[in-house]
């Protein structure tokens, strides 16, 4: 197997994988982009050799074998390759193919979209483009790759108005698992295409894709976080369902979240409840759709009005807030819902506030998170013209267990079980639906037709894409069709 990524001259790292045993010890790779030969190689054997088996080779244009690993049929618009990485042994090829320097972002002269490479997170994306005069869907955390959101689909502020970020990737550059590279779109290799928008995780390495943008719009949105003792639940989620109205959520009233939470401080007894709103536009015209959570008594609202991309930090999901940067064990499931049954709620919270009691230790870990979108773009693309399949959902969940990395085996049965507790409960609150788990949200013991659509056609579809693409089933990892 060799794969030698289709990318640009200014990668900071290309890589060859090759399954073959070789020679190792290959030096004195030559850079580009004014990075010297030295540099590189220095950099790229302290960071990357280290880690790597004795069978995998690292080497530069210099090498002897540097002709032969770059050599390709089509020359066509050939990339420049700094750095080949050949690997010995599969166990290294996860390290090799750490996307996190590939962070390029090229806006298109056309204003209409931007070419993105496979290691782009959306918060500094976000900020750069904002800057340029540009929007584009990425998920709502910050710290999120938006090929990794992407290939599930992508929930985030802005679907509502443009669809998920999988309805806007207009064509992707991908390494197969033969190594081949492939450009994937409507018109090439379309069956691909459908799977990787919603089941991508199965099928390749993104190395860079092409991303439709917009104006960015209102130079300001409005964001309003209140938290609420929870004799506050039926007030918060009768308003919150009302706002969503079965899906004709107003446009700009983009996305919410709300949390059940320990907060000893405020309630010794009692889970309390957090919601943090975004509004696309001016508090002046976010007002009347704040005027029923207004009504309810709070014990703190704050708000503010901010340019896009600092939203994330003003809601606790910036760049180096905890949710992204804390490092803990996490048990998660998850469900999807049209509206919120409220006797659910209740039980879900009655749980939390008994556990409070028996068991004080495991109580302060979980978030139990209720997302809420605005649906319009994303019901507005054709359920069937990718393999992202729930989009009748209004709501996601996820019970997040969050606990030290040293926590006993007990420990995290007794967490788990909450969470297959919470995970049963919302989906016996919608008896006459399916349960579903959104594909990034889910934690492996769900099963297929809940990742990927319950449709029988859905599964077979994306079976049969697989035997073609990747046959030996080399990208098996995460949340797998087969
Ligand atoms: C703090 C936090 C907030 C989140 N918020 C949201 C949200 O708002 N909306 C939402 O939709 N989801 C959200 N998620 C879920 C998120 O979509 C998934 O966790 C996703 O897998 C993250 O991708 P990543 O690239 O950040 O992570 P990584 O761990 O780098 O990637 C996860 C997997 O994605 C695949 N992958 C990533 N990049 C590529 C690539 N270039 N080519 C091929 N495969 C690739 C690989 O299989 C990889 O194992 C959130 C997760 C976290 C932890
Ligand atoms: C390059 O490939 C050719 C053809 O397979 C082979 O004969 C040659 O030895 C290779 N050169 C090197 C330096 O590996
Ligand atoms: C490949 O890596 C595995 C795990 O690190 C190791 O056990 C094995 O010996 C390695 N094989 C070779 C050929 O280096
Ligand atoms: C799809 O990819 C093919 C092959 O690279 C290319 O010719 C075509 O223009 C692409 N289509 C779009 C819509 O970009
Ligand atoms: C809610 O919307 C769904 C799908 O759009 C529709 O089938 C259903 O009848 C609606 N329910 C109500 C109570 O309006
Ligand atoms: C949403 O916001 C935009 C930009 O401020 C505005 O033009 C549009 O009218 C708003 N849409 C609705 C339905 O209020
Ligand atoms: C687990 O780690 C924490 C620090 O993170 C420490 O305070 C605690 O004593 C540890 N518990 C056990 C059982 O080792
Ligand atoms: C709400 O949840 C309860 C408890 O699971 C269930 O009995 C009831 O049918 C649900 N209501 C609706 C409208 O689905
Ligand atoms: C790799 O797989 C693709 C997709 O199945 C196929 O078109 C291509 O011919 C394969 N390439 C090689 C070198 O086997």
């Amino acid at each position: 197997m060799k794969i030698s990524t289709g990318l640009a001259a200014s990668l900071a790292l290309c890589c060859s994988v090759a399954a073959g045993p070789l020679a190792s010890g290959h030096t004195q790779p030559r850079g580009s982009d004014g990075i010297s030969a030295n540099t590189l190689s220095v950099q790229i054997h302290r960071e990357l050799g280290a880690q790597l088996s004795q069978s995998t080779s690292i080497f530069g244009a210099n090498d002897p074998a540097y002709r032969n690993a770059t050599h390709r049929w089509d020359t066509f618009e050939a990339p420049t390759v700094p750095v080949i990485v050949e690997v010995g042994n599969e166990s290294d090829i996860a390290k090799v193919v750490r996307l996190s320097k590939l962070t390029q972002v090229t806006v298109q002269p056309d204003g209409k979209s931007v070419w993105l490479q496979g290691g782009n997170r959306g918060g500094p994306v976000n900020a750069y483009l904002w800057d340029k005069g540009y929007v584009v869907t990425t998920g709502a955390c910050d710290c999120v790759g938006l090929a990794g959101a992407g290939l599930g689909g992508g929930h985030g502020r802005l679907e509502g108005l443009y669809g998920m970020v999988s309805d806007n990737i207009r064509q992707l550059n991908v390494v197969l698992a033969n190594g081949t590279e492939v450009r994937v779109n409507a018109t090439s290799h379309p069956d691909l295409f459908w799977s990787m928008r919603g089941a991508g995780h199965n099928f390749g390495i993104v190395t860079s894709f092409e991303m439709n943008i917009y104006p960015r719009g209102p130079s300001t949105w409005h964001y309003k976080n209140y938290l609420w003792t929870g004799d506050k639940l039926n007030q918060a989620f009768t308003a919150i369902n009302a706002l969503h109205g079965n899906g004709t959520t107003p446009v700009n009233m983009t996305y919410n979240n709300g949390l059940f939470l320990y907060l000893p401080a405020i309630d010794a007894k009692k889970p309390v409840i957090s919601w943090q709103f975004s509004f696309r536009g001016s508090e002046s015209e976010a007002a009347e759709h704040f005027k029923a959570f207004d009504a309810i008594p709070a014990v703190s609202v704050e708000s503010g009005n901010l340019p896009y991309p600092s939203l994330a930090h003003a809601q606790a999901t910036g760049l180096d807030d905890p949710a992204c940067t804390s490092s803990t064990l996490r048990l998660i499931t998850t469900a999807g819902l049209r509206v919120f049954n409220l006797t659910t709620e209740q039980q879900i919270f009655d749980s939390f506030t008994k556990r409070i009691a028996k068991q004080p230790g495991l109580a302060t870990g979980p978030f139990i998170i209720h997302e809420g979108y605005s649906t319009e773009g994303s019901k507005a693309m054709k359920s069937a013209d990718s393999a992202y399949p729930f989009r009748d959902n209004i709501h996601l969940t996820q019970f997040q267990g969050n606990l030290p990395a040293n926590a006993t085996k007990h420990e995290q049965d007794q967490m788990l079980k909450w969470a297959r507790e919470v995970q049963d409960l919302w989906n016996a609150g919608q008896p006459t639906r399916r349960p579903d788990a959104y594909v990034n949200y889910a934690s492996g013991f769900e099963t297929v037709q809940d990742w990927y659509g319950h449709e029988s056609w859905r599964v077979a579809k994306l079976r049969r894409v697989k035997a073609q693409y990747d046959p030996s089933n080399r990208f098996r990892f995460y949340n797998p069709v087969n």
